[in-house]
């Protein structure tokens, strides 16, 4: 699993890990963003200008271009195999970074520092990298393992609250798969104060959960499978809503995703009742009114695409309790349809 640093230093932390890994050269990838907003703190100034790979921000650039744009760099600024990629920045550069260097020269050694929420307590830790291609998300991707990831929650300060929220709902996914504590823990923080310390120690629990569920599944055989709670139901609203060219965050639609199926734990496997009804307060409270994206029907059909949903319907993860987990629960058209109306 992962070597995870946990620190409010970044640039102590950097420092201390490139010289533990010994590396011949070290290159940099950023986008325009973490470039402009955390590149400096960082304090890599011995690194040489020519090392800096920077790629325009966002989803559209997790591509094969922008791959064979850094395997460029890296080639003819003479990378090699003892050369280290530190990837700065959100979930598209850790996992387009992290990508470009598992292939590269059959495999350099990476080092993570996400600088947004869902990068710290999802997209960074776990091994899995990928590009999108082919109009498909995270078609072509690897598994391999960062030598280090370094999180540090003061680069969240420059983070717009939009995307705050959407890192914060994965932690609210890893709360629900832990314990009841935990989850109480987590809707009580302050979400305008993400870069502060204290809200350090709720990140490295957020990991903790994540980690213990890759660290039981690496190759995400089974187990792994818990961390797609909330996900069916909310990859086919982020799906829909990408159709119909509405802008809605990953995180928003995981956040209405776990309404509907917390409901059908309670449907189906007597999740409590009540804690359902104070899940579903706490996320209508704090994300966005729910505009539905489309009909049940619609939504349905998505899932029904998914390759996982074989035969008896669609394929979820479930919860019994807060930390009792059910990977492969079937659930009918009917009872999806029940769930969708608890959204609006
Ligand atoms: N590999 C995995 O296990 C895994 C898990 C979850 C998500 N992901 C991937 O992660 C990606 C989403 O990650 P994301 O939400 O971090 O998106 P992102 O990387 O696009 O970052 C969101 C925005 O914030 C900007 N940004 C980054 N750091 C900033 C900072 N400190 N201050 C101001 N702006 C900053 C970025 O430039 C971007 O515009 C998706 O591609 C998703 O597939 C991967
Ligand atoms: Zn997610």
């Amino acid at each position: 699993m992962n070597h995870i640093v946990f620190t409010r230093e970044s640039a102590v932390a950097i420092r201390n890990e490139l010289k533990e890994v010994q590396c011949s050269d070290v290159f940099v990838l950023v986008d325009n963003n973490s470039r402009n907003y955390c590149l400096n703190s960082l304090n890599l100034g011995a690194v040489p200008v020519e090392h800096i790979i920077t790629i325009a921000e966002g989803e559209h650039n997790k591509s094969l271009e922008s791959v064979s744009y850094i395997w460029q760099v890296l080639s003819e600024q003479g990378a090699r195999r003892n050369s280290v990629l530190v990837n700065v920045g959100g979930g598209v550069i850790t996992d387009i970074g992290g990508f470009a260097a598992s292939c590269f020269k059959r495999g350099i050694r990476c080092v993570n520092v996400p600088t947004t929420l869902l990068a710290q307590v999802d997209a960074s830790v776990g091994g899995k990298t990928g590009i999108n291609f082919n109009g498909l998300k995270n078609e072509i991707g690897t598994f391999s393992i960062p030598e280090c990831v370094i999180i540090d929650n003061s680069f969240l300060s420059s983070l717009p609250q939009r995307q705050i929220l959407s890192g914060f709902a994965e932690m609210l996914k890893h709360a629900l798969l832990a314990d009841e504590e935990h989850l109480a823990e987590v809707m009580q923080a302050d979400l305008k104060k993400t870069e502060e310390s204290s809200f350090l120690d709720l990140i490295r629990k957020s990991v903790a959960v994540k980690a213990a569920v890759v660290e039981s599944d690496p190759r995400e055989k089974g187990l792994r499978k818990a961390l797609n709670f909330g996900h069916t139901i909310g990859h086919a609203i982020e799906s829909m809503a990408i159709r119909k060219g509405l802008q809605i965050y990953h995180g928003d639609a995981v956040a209405y995703g776990m309404i509907a199926e917390l409901f059908l734990s309670v449907r189906k496997l007597g999740f409590s009742g009540n804690h359902f009804e104070c899940v579903k307060h706490f996320i209508r409270e704090n994300y966005p009114v729910y505009h539905s994206v489309g009909a049940g029907e619609e939504l349905y059909e998505l899932m029904l695409h998914d390759k996982k949903n074989e035969r008896n319907g669609v394929n979820f993860t479930l919860l019994r309790h807060f930390g009792e987990i059910e990977i492969d629960q079937y659930c009918t058209k009917e009872e999806i349809f029940e769930a969708l109306e608890q959204l609006t």
